[in-house]
């Protein structure tokens, strides 16, 4: 059977000169179900680092300055589109209903790049390391060849393609299953990367069939068609590890792990200190300023974005926030979505903070939860306060000004304000706005009772001996 939808003459492929600019469109490859990753889960909705594992593919594009993206999806497609547009709104998402290879995934995209006049680079879903420079190099290579490849020197080339080169020219990709004994000893394998100009691409794939040991669509097969067609492809290597695919859940703690050791190199090269590296975790999107200090154990989920010489002490846990300059958290600190930390504020142990705004050099460094929250510059929240935003049914802010001192085990019964230079005195229940320059104080009425302790005791003793006897 063959592929083409429309009939369509194979010519040169080339397209890019070294002194002209050309667009790219990114192919990113979605649809496969992932069966070994045994999950009701699609596969590529597997998070590394934070984030769902195509989000790696697509900002390892970002370095293409890709005009168009595309993700083709099938398995699990609704929910893969909405991850895919909550990360790039102007993505354009295909549909390959059934999975029939890896060529005709490529072809699903065929009609919304009808109108593309320039280079495309096919990407692996599941693929999430490569490096932006090895996508250069590509380009690169494109400024001479036709088709440029991706390949690597398998350790265990087992069920990869192999790249048959013929000195620098790549004549042929051979699948495992179809290779004979000479082609299987070749070690250089297909990283499933491409690239080539669209109008090349779309054209070559009308060339192929799926007379193959797997009844597929290979994409794969663009290279002997290319060759067939007079045209020139090669193939550029890269480190195995940038190939790493991820099949099964071993693959993707072995994945996180590869991301992490990336990020926490990435980041010291970025001039922060990291006390225990390996026990410091960070999301795809952490940002950190420099002479920032992370001590051991402290995890970055999706979100966080640190300033310059701030200090993330041991047992932290941060996400969706922003910490600014010379800040100290934790250790044994909680930054949820929202949390906003101006410079030298300092959040102590056992606190979280969620959607709120933590003025400029405010203190809020014991035993405290402060959600839906602003608080001023300069003001000092005592141990054990809490913004008691959830009424059940509803959330309700709290305002807190300027300089102002809140006692300790302050409830602020939200919606409430505490205004600038106010104070609540130890154990306030705060139920009413407090002006500016006030002090709130609630408590009960305090009494001495002489001796009743003593009594008590007692009586509290002879009712235990009593019990005792008669047991
Ligand atoms: C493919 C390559 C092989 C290469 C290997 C590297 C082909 C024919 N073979 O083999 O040369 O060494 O990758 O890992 O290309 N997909 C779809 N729709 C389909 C089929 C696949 O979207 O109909 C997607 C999958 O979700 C996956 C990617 O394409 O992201 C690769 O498909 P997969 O089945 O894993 O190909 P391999 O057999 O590993
Ligand atoms: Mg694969």
């Amino acid at each position: 059977m063959r592929l083409a939808v429309r009939g369509s003459r194979v010519k040169t492929g080339r397209t890019q000169r070294k002194d002209k600019y050309m667009p790219v469109a990114l192919i990113i490859l979605a649809a496969g179900q992932g069966t070994r990753m045994n999950s009701d889960l699609p596969k590529v909705l597997h998070q590394i680092g934070g984030a769902p594992m195509f989000v790696h593919a697509l900002e390892a594009g970002r370095m293409l300055k890709a005009e168009r993206r595309v993700l083709v999806v099938g398995h699990g497609a609704q929910a893969v589109s909405a991850a895919a547009r909550a990360y790039d709104p102007d993505i354009e998402i295909v549909v390959q209903n059934e999975q029939l290879g890896t060529g005709h995934a490529v072809n699903a995209a065929r009609e919304v790049l009808a109108d593309f006049d320039g280079d495309v680079v096919v990407l692996y879903g599941d693929t999430p390391f490569i490096r932006p420079g090895t996508l250069q190099a590509m380009v690169d290579a494109r400024a001479e060849f036709d088709v440029v490849v991706l390949g690597f020197e398998a350790a265990d080339p087992g069920r990869y393609g192999r790249l048959i080169m013929d000195g620098k020219n790549l004549n042929a990709i051979v699948e495992a299953k179809d290779a004979d004994d000479a082609e299987l000893a070749v070690t250089f394998c297909n990283s499933g990367v491409k690239m080539t100009a669209g109008t090349n691409l779309f054209a070559l794939l009308d060339t192929i069939g799926n007379d193959n040991a797997s009844g597929e669509y290979y994409l794969t097969d663009i290279v002997a068609a290319a060759a067939k067609a007079g045209q020139s492809a090669t193939a550029i290597a890269c480190d195995e590890a940038e190939t790493l695919g991820v099949n099964s859940r071993a693959d993707l703690a072995r994945a996180e792990a590869v991301f992490q050791a990336r990020a926490r190199s990435d980041a010291q090269e970025n001039g922060v200190t990291l006390v225990a590296p390996e026990t410091v975790f960070f999301a795809l999107d952490t940002v950190i300023g420099r002479d920032t200090i992370v001590e051991p154990n402290v995890v970055f989920g999706p979100g966080v974005s640190v300033e310059t010489g701030a200090t993330i002490r041991s047992f932290s846990h941060l996400e969706g926030c922003h910490v600014g300059s010379g800040a100290i958290v934790g250790p044994y600190a909680r930054l949820r979505p929202g949390a906003e930390l101006a410079n030298d504020a300092h959040i102590g142990n056992f606190v979280e903070i969620k959607n709120s705004q933590i003025g400029e050099g405010t203190k809020v460094n014991h035993l405290s939860y402060i959600g839906d929250a602003s608080v001023g510059d300069g003001t000092n929240i005592g141990a054990g306060t809490i913004t008691c935003n959830y009424d059940g049914v509803m959330k309700h802010r709290t305002e807190i000004g300027a300089r102002a001192f809140v006692g300790s085990d302050t409830m602020f019964i939200a919606p409430v304000k505490l205004g600038d230079e106010a104070m609540t005195a130890t154990g306030t229940v705060l139920t009413r706005d407090v002006p500016d320059g006030a002090l709130a104080i609630s408590r009960p009425e305090f009494q001495i009772k002489a001796g009743v302790a003593r009594k008590l005791f007692e009586k509290l003793k002879a009712a235990k001996a009593a019990r005792d006897k008669g047991q």
